[in-house]
């Protein structure tokens, strides 16, 4: 179906426009946000009514007055409302119709966009001499639904995960690697553990002067494609995509390795970059090193902050594998392109945007946004860490979340088997996590706390797979005891309306979503929709009701389990008929 809001607007902005003789207007429909105003709120007339020099309240009668037949089968009944707001009621009849629609042809829910886009989203995107650790999770599990969201709205989607797999930390790995070869005489050494390797080597980087400048040249040797290097790094690449491969697999992250687009990748491209901001005259040096200053990026002191695009040794960096990557962006016609990554690293992709227009990398055919994400705090209020101050493993972590639900679960529903309770414990587990994060406006820090994600009250993953959970509990009894309601036949409550209406809100959500990247709306609706089924629930007796109203009621229970799965579905969350 059509979004609601998307059919309102429309209705709105054509009257509003008729009556005022504006080119365009505003409708600005927006969800009521109280019972007492009715679904939606037109908020669009007051602005207009200030353009035009008139009274509000008399434009919003006009507009009521005018409003065209068509729009009226969706619309009950409008009323304006305070200084000029007009409230719509929408029509029972058409909500009938439109969930007795999706009952029919579940697929027809969430409709397509009426364009679709090419759209790349970066995201994930370790460093690959290191495992992956809690930083990546946000951005892991933010891009996977943002990805999912947007495939769904019909959008070609082209996954991005850009990892870190050169530089200076290869060098170091690769020098400390052939070091222990020759000391153990051994040329198939065994990486055990990533980490330990990892932390090994930059302890003797930063330690042992000689170490780090063999690492550096090392690195040089890697550059240049010297064989036994170029092995040494291939080997340590496979490894590290090894680990992040069964992170990807718990969290269920729909990323391959086909999706890989490697800072390596760019190497080629890097002195022409260099070539093409000096031609466009953006290149200044400063000690030495290749800058961009753009009058627009000022430090505290008013200075000109650069963006350093070669350092001083002639190598390249962050922002110059990002330039390159854009400018592969914009040649394969891609729409939007879309970073999701720490917010820390704003500064960065504001100045690299910045230096690629100017620069005439990109027009404005592309659209380039940087999805910020706040950071992961420990109940200290400080980054998450481990006691001892060490970054966590995104592995061990989710191992524990599965690990807690697994005792959770079984304390909640020991009759479970133990095949079955194993899946439940994974899917709550992991889906505690990653809804803990989702729910969350994307921009501000949170803190992680497994009692708060696990708790089955609240906003959380095991509430609302409860609530799935019970749906299918009272479908399958309904089952054994006769008719199961195939449709909607009467709005008799208030909380039936209530859910039903809620229930035709998920397509303007997920577009929603699509726009603006913020997937705590979804888990919000989704939220107010268990709660919603959990009144009707309470209010509107369903088993012991008879005939009609039992179907009818059972095809509401029906389409509510349909939108919840459907929604954690786009949240990367696998839903349980049992639990
Ligand atoms: N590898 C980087 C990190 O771990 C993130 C890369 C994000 N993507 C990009 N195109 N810069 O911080």
């Amino acid at each position: 179906m059509q979004a609601i809001k998307q059919q309102l607007n429309n209705a709105f902005e054509q009257v509003m426009i008729s009556v005022s003789g504006l080119p365009t207007c505003n409708a600005n429909v927006v969800t009521a946000s109280k019972p007492e105003f009715g679904d939606y709120q037109v908020n669009g007339v007051m602005a207009i009514a200030k353009q035009m020099k008139c009274s509000p309240r008399e434009l919003a009668q006009q507009v009521v007055d005018c409003i065209s037949t068509q729009a009226l089968g969706l619309i009950g009944r409008l009323e304006v409302a305070g200084p000029g707001f007009i409230n719509v009621h929408i029509a029972g009849p058409f909500l009938l119709e439109q969930s007795n629609n999706i009952l029919t042809d579940p697929s027809s829910f969430i409709r397509s966009a009426e364009i679709s886009q090419k759209i790349a989203v970066d995201y994930s995107s370790p460093n690959l001499a290191k495992e992956m650790h809690v930083g990546h999770l946000r951005g892991t599990i933010i891009g996977d639904c943002l990805v999912r969201v947007l495939e769904k709205l019909g959008h070609h989607v082209i996954r991005q995960n850009h990892v870190g797999d050169w530089g200076t930390q290869f060098g170091m790995l690769i020098t400390h690697l052939r070091e222990l070869q020759t000391e153990n005489n051994n040329t198939n050494l065994q990486l055990a553990d990533l980490e330990v390797f990892y932390r090994d080597a930059k302890t003797r980087f930063d330690e042992d002067a000689e170490f780090a400048s063999k690492s550096r040249l090392s690195v040089v040797k890697l550059q240049s494609g010297e064989a036994e290097y170029v092995r040494a790094w291939e080997m340590f690449i496979n490894e590290s995509l090894k680990h992040c491969e069964t992170v990807y697999d718990k969290l269920g992250v729909t990323l391959t390795r086909s999706d890989l687009d490697s800072e390596s990748r760019y190497n080629d491209d890097l002195p022409q970059v260099i070539a093409d901001l000096d031609s466009a005259q953006l290149l200044s040096q400063s000690d030495g090193a290749n800058c961009v200053f753009l009058n627009a990026f000022k430090g505290k002191n008013g200075e000109l902050l650069p963006l350093i695009v070669q350092k001083t040794d002639g190598g390249y960096l962050y922002a110059t594998t990002d330039l390159a990557a854009i400018r592969l962006r914009m040649s394969q016609q891609i729409h939007r392109s879309l970073y999701v990554v720490d917010a820390r690293q704003s500064l960065h992709f504001q100045q690299v945007f910045a230096v690629a227009r100017k620069a005439e990398f990109v027009d404005n055919s592309l659209s380039l946004e940087h999805i910020a994400y706040g950071t992961i705090m420990g109940k200290d209020g400080r980054p998450f860490r481990t006691r001892s101050g060490e970054s966590i493993k995104l592995i061990d972590l989710l191992d524990e979340a599965v690990k807690q639900a697994h005792r959770l679960v079984r304390e909640k529903n020991p009759n479970l088997n133990p095949d079955e309770m194993v899946h439940v414990a994974n899917c709550v587990g992991i889906g505690a996590v990653k809804y803990a994060d989702l729910s969350k406006n994307r921009t501000s820090d949170y803190v992680f706390d497994f009692d708060t994600m696990l708790s089955f009250e609240g906003n959380t993953a095991p509430y609302l797979l409860y609530a799935g959970a019970r749906i299918h509990s009272l479908l399958s009894k309904a089952a054994g005891s006769g008719d199961i309601g195939r449709k909607i036949l009467e709005i008799g409550e208030p909380a039936e309306r209530a859910l039903l209406v809620k229930n035709l809100q998920l397509p303007e959500v997920v577009h929603a979503v699509a726009m603006d990247c913020y997937p705590n709306q979804l888990c919000s609706f989704l939220y107010e929709l268990a709660g919603l089924f959990m009144r009707f629930y309470e209010e509107c007796p369903i088993l012991r009701s008879t005939g009609e109203t039992m179907a009818s009621r059972l095809a509401l229970a029906q389409l509510t389990v349909h939108t919840l799965e459907q929604g954690m579905d786009l949240l990367g969350i696998e839903s349980l008929e049992k639990m």
